[in-house]
């Protein structure tokens, strides 16, 4: 099959390339290289054609659409900083460019949207009183004095974290925003114009190779990067926080069965086990085989949402089901940090502008 794979000299995209080259399939990437996911040309994988070009440009898309009969997009702004109108150019209008394209005539049959379980915001908790309830985004004036959990939106109680299943998303950041309205535009211009589309929400991605100079998010890279400069990891909120953290490679098999084997709509694409963020960094430091102890300040980042637990069982049931284990992953990533040249401070110069923005906020 010829696959287009937008956003393809990513993380994830570089991954789900090879694995596709590894089945016989023939891949060309669209990808503009742009920082912070890149501060040079990266050294692609051997049988991927690059077309250096940006999603927001029509006549990139031209150029990389061809004979291709699918495309997975991955291509997209994901970041912190109050880049807001950026978010929906790359992410929004991107999309609506391709499928200005799609309803001329091509050879792509199938979008496969690489989106996000951050477009659940606060997701789904249960309320002894008023049963199943999606919270408001948490106030930030809660945050500023370190209350985390969100209250029950009716009855404004406390409330239990539930998984959260494909049905209700409400963001909470303006990058779910936009990869809600990407999502929406996917999902009803291919059901009205009979493209097959596909919308994947990772969990958490993690793994080998994710870019150290991007340290914006990804746990795991952050607290590695700590690591490897003798810093203790910095937690933000308590550290409870409930995350699924999905290794790499099971996204890319999951973008792999997404070209034909799943039927069209949306599917939650995680581990299936949720772990707090303090049990990733505490296993951490036990694969380094370092003696410290993570830090809580009471540093926090308004928009995150408390708990992101996403409910598996709807991809589970095609027969895909993830492989490695959060102490697999954790190890990997060590092991391979440790083995890059010029591991630079990239996690300070992220942190000092997420602060300067107002981004990563201290309660008080
Ligand atoms: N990594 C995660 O934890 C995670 C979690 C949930 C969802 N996702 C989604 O997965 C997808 C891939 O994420 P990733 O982690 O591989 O990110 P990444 O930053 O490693 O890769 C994104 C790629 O898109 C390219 N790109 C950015 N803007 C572009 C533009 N305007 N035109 C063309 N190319 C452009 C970048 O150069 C980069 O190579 C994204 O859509 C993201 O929303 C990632």
């Amino acid at each position: 099959m010829k696959v287009l794979i937008t956003g393809g000299a990513g993380f994830i995209g570089q991954r789900t390339g090879q694995l596709l080259l590894k089945q016989g399939h023939q891949v060309a990437i669209l990808d503009n290289l742009s920082p912070p996911a890149h501060d040079g040309p990266p050294a692609l994988p051997a049988g991927m054609e690059l077309i250096e070009g940006d999603v927001r440009r029509r006549e990139d898309w031209v150029k990389a659409l061809k004979e291709n009969e699918v495309v997975i997009h991955l291509a997209d702004h994901h970041d912190y900083l109050p880049s807001f109108s950026k978010l929906f150019h790359v992410n929004a209008v991107g999309t609506a460019i391709l499928f200005e394209l799609l309803l001329e005539k091509t050879s792509v049959r199938r979008v496969v949207l690489g989106s996000t379980t951050a477009v659940y915001g606060e997701g789904k908790y249960r309320c002894g009183k008023d049963g199943d309830v999606y919270p408001q985004p948490r106030r930030v004036d809660a945050l500023e004095h370190g209350i985390w959990d969100p209250p029950c939106p009716i009855c404004g109680g406390a409330i239990t974290p539930m998984v959260t299943d494909e049905s209700v998303a409400r963001p909470t950041s303006a990058y779910g925003l936009s990869k809600l309205a990407q999502e929406e535009l996917v999902r009803l211009l291919g059901e009205r114009h009979g493209i097959e589309c596909v919308i994947l929400r990772y969990g958490a991605v993690q793994g080998r190779e994710q870019p150290f100079q991007n340290a914006y998010y990804g746990a795991l890279r952050i607290f590695a990067l700590r690591l490897a400069h003798n810093q203790p990891p910095l937690l933000l909120e308590d550290g409870n926080q409930l995350r699924d953290f999905i290794d790499v490679e099971d996204v890319a098999r999951a973008n792999v069965a997404a070209l034909a084997e799943l039927p069209p709509g949306a599917y939650n694409v995680a581990s299936g086990r949720a772990h707090t963020v303090m049990d990733l960094a505490r296993i951490l430091l036990r694969v380094a085989e370092r003696d410290m102890t993570p830090e809580t300040p009471g540093r926090y980042r308004v928009g995150d949402a408390r708990h992101a637990v996403p409910d598996v069982s709807r991809l589970k049931a095609t027969g895909w089901e993830a492989q490695s284990g959060l102490e697999a992953m954790a190890r990997a990533y060590w092991q391979w940090l440790q083995a890059q040249p010029n591991l630079d401070t990239y996690f300070e110069g992220a942190d000092h502008l997420m602060e300067r923005t107002g981004t990563v906020r201290v309660a008080r």
